[in-house]
């Protein structure tokens, strides 16, 4: 029995749940669509969105409501919402069971932003790699709209909302908005410069919404439950509702939580996901995915709130939690991460596209026990001349696990670098002497 109500993950947690159709009827699917659709009028939506406070939950928080809002009033013509379905930052993996394990709670979410939004035609765009889940949404969309939930004159109501899977190539950079709507319209995914924002010129030049697979989810409960209800969980007034945090790494029991946001690292690390492995001390663990700043064991009664986990230097994103333990090489660890964006920058712009490659050609070099003194100053200036200097928030994020690992274990450099100074050291005395 989980310790805190259950919303998104509740169906799935229920034995023999399929997510089918029937199922999801039976738990209570589809009310939220027949309550709002030509019942509610969809600015009113908008407003109810708006008071529930919900924020993204693929990782920058913006307010939900607030977004919609930004849609052109006097706009004529198409306006599109997109679903971001790319998860891929590393240590993220709560969008695909959302998809794979209940599928139309998703596809409803869609159809109430769609109708709030005037978006007759809605896109999921999934990461590649996701086979099962592109599989299982395409049989749900026929499903749905076989029983008149999703497509034309949804439930005799007039409204039109049409919702096409489309499956991404394999680049993380296709996860970042703008980058996503190139891709979808059949371009190299490359983002664009900001503003101006999707809002006003996005699919098409066509005033757009994205919006992430855990955001949308949550609109059917909103909208059935009333946004006091849903702003009354978590910490209100800026973090409302849950989130499902993705706990990998060193514990006992990794996995998808949903959790009230408020709650600590120490109870999602300690009581949801069981305590480290091994019951090891803990040294190190990144709150929010790759992209966001390494935290240490000092920060373990930090609440898991968007304005808390940014008082403490990092940031909640994407809902990654990756827990490292005593032993860990925090140098090992950055060097990983920097692997993964070295290989994942889009290449579009010079500090991202060059600074990546000599970071990693630095932090290997220091793995590799062949550093140099001046390296850890090379590794600094990198950074600062990465970060900002970018189209998208990639050069950010990059520099997040060398910076933040350089803040809190910067002896472990040091020391790397020594051993390195004492093998030159070694083998500049001649031999036979
Ligand atoms: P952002 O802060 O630039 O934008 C957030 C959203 O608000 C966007 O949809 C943007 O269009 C909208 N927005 C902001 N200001 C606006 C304005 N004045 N008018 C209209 N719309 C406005 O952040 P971004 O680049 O969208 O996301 C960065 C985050 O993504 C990172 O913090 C990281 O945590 C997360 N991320 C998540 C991944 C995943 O797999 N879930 C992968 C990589 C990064």
């Amino acid at each position: 029995m989980p310790k805190h109500e259950q919303i998104l993950l509740k169906n799935m947690s229920q034995s023999g749940y399929s997510g089918s159709l029937a199922d999801y009827e039976r738990a209570g699917g589809y009310q939220a669509i027949r309550k709002a659709l030509g019942k509610i009028a969809p600015a009113d939506v908008t407003a109810i969105v708006m008071k529930s406070g919900l924020r993204g939950r693929g990782g920058a928080g913006f307010p939900t409501g607030v977004k919609w809002g930004f849609l052109p009033k006097d706009h004529r013509g198409p306006r599109y919402l997109c679903c971001n379905a790319d998860e891929s930052e590393p240590g993220t993996f709560k969008d695909r069971q959302l998809m794979e394990r209940d599928p139309h709670q998703l596809l409803e979410g869609i159809v109430l932003a769609g109708y709030a939004i005037g978006a007759e035609s809605t896109y999921i765009y999934i990461r590649g790699e996701m086979v099962l889940g592109s599989k299982i949404l395409e049989r749900a969309i026929e499903e749905a709209k076989a029983a008149g939930y999703v497509g034309r004159n949804i439930l005799g109501t007039g409204v039109n909302v049409d919702i096409v899977v489309h499956r991404g190539a394999g680049a993380y950079i296709c996860g970042e908005e703008t980058a996503l709507l190139e891709s979808l319209e059949g371009k190299r995914g490359l983002p664009r410069v900001k503003p101006p924002f999707p809002a006003t010129h996005g699919l098409y030049n066509k005033p757009t919404v994205v919006n992430n697979v855990e955001t949308l989810a949550n609109l059917p409960h909103i909208l059935n439950r009333g946004a006091e209800w849903f702003s009354s969980i978590g910490s209100p007034p800026k973090s409302t509702g849950t989130r499902i945090f993705c706990v990998s790494g060193h514990v006992k029991r990794p996995g998808n939580y949903e959790v009230p946001m408020g709650v600590t690292f120490r109870e999602l690390i300690y009581e949801q996901a069981g305590g480290m492995r091994g019951d090891k001390p803990i040294k190190a663990f990144i709150p929010g995915g790759a992209s966001a700043p390494f935290l240490t064991p000092a920060h373990l009664d930090v609440k898991l709130d968007f304005e808390s986990v940014a008082a403490a230097g990092s940031m909640l994103g994407s809902g990654g939690v990756t827990v490292m333990e005593e032993g860990t090489s925090m140098v090992w660890a950055a060097l990983r991460l920097m692997e993964f964006f070295y290989h994942e920058s889009c290449g579009k712009c010079s500090p991202c596209r060059e600074g990546s490659s000599w970071l990693v050609q630095t932090m290997r070099r220091i793995v590799a026990k062949q550093g140099r003194a001046q390296d850890l100053e090379t590794l600094t200036d990198l950074c600062k001349n990465i970060a900002g200097r970018t189209v998208c928030a990639f050069g950010d994020a990059e520099v997040a696990p060398i910076m933040s690992t350089l803040k809190h274990w910067r002896q472990e450099y040091v020391a790397l670098i020594h051993e390195a100074d004492a093998a030159n050291l070694i083998r500049s005395i001649p031999t036979g002497t």
